[in-house]
């Protein structure tokens, strides 16, 4: 049977993604398993989430470091230390700065509630409502030392209703991050979607643009 690529998921807060792509690995033969789940503080929701789906956590709590450079080792030490293939930030919250990103190249994935690279930052929700914006969504991206700016491997895209609040199309937007962040650790299990010297591939072939998951239904 093939291997398993191992997968560490970084958090801070509530941890909804970390456990779809938990979840989806655990009903199914994805090609993947989360085998560590990382917080920057003790108090995010998503570790006894993942202690209750049997995932070995660690908080590597920012708060106790001199500073960012200290918590950074500590934190790569912990990741080596999971013997993760794939590290995927999910809704962690914190610049994570040029050395880091280049020691984990190519296996390093963040999760962004725009279109990228529409709406890099925060409060992108309220953002596209302000700019009347037909569409929304989420971006699975490549991490690079450009902050939201790593090469776009998919996106979910739906389309903003009249009457959305920031929460209606946020936990729309959510619902479509949780298809398309367990899809993307899947095709990478797979090898069908590979980094190689900054440039995307899928299927072999280097990708011109983003995957699309499109959802108007999303609840
Ligand atoms: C998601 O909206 C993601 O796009 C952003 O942070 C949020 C994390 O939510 N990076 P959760 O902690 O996975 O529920």
């Amino acid at each position: 049977m093939k291997e398993l690529l191992a997968v560490a998921v970084v958090i801070s807060g509530r941890g909804s993604n970390m456990e779809a792509i938990a979840r989806a690995a655990q009903a199914a033969d994805r090609g993947y398993r989360v085998v560590r789940v990382v917080a920057d503080r003790a108090s995010a929701g998503g570790l006894a989430r993942a202690a209750a789906l049997g995932i070995p956590t660690a908080v590597v709590p920012v708060k106790e470091f001199a500073d960012r450079t200290a918590f950074e080792a500590a934190l790569a030490a912990e990741l080596e230390a999971s013997g993760a293939g794939l590290i995927v930030l999910a809704g962690f919250m914190r610049i994570l700065s040029p050395d880091f990103v280049r020691r984990f190249e190519g296996r390093l994935l963040n999760i962004h509630p725009s279109l990228l690279p529409a709406y890099k930052g925060l409060d992108t929700h309220a953002r596209v409502l302000a700019a009347r914006d037909s569409h929304h969504g989420a971006s699975v991206h490549f991490v690079t030392a450009e902050l939201d700016g790593g090469p776009v491997i998919m996106q979910g895209r739906l389309r903003v209703q009249s009457g959305d609040t920031p929460e209606t199309i946020s936990a729309r937007v959510h619902a479509l991050e949780h298809i398309i962040y367990p899809h993307v650790c899947a095709l990478i299990a797979a090898g069908r979607v590979a980094w190689r010297r900054g440039t995307v591939y899928y299927d072999g072939q280097p990708l011109a643009s983003p995957l699309l998951e499109e959802n108007d239904a999303a609840a």
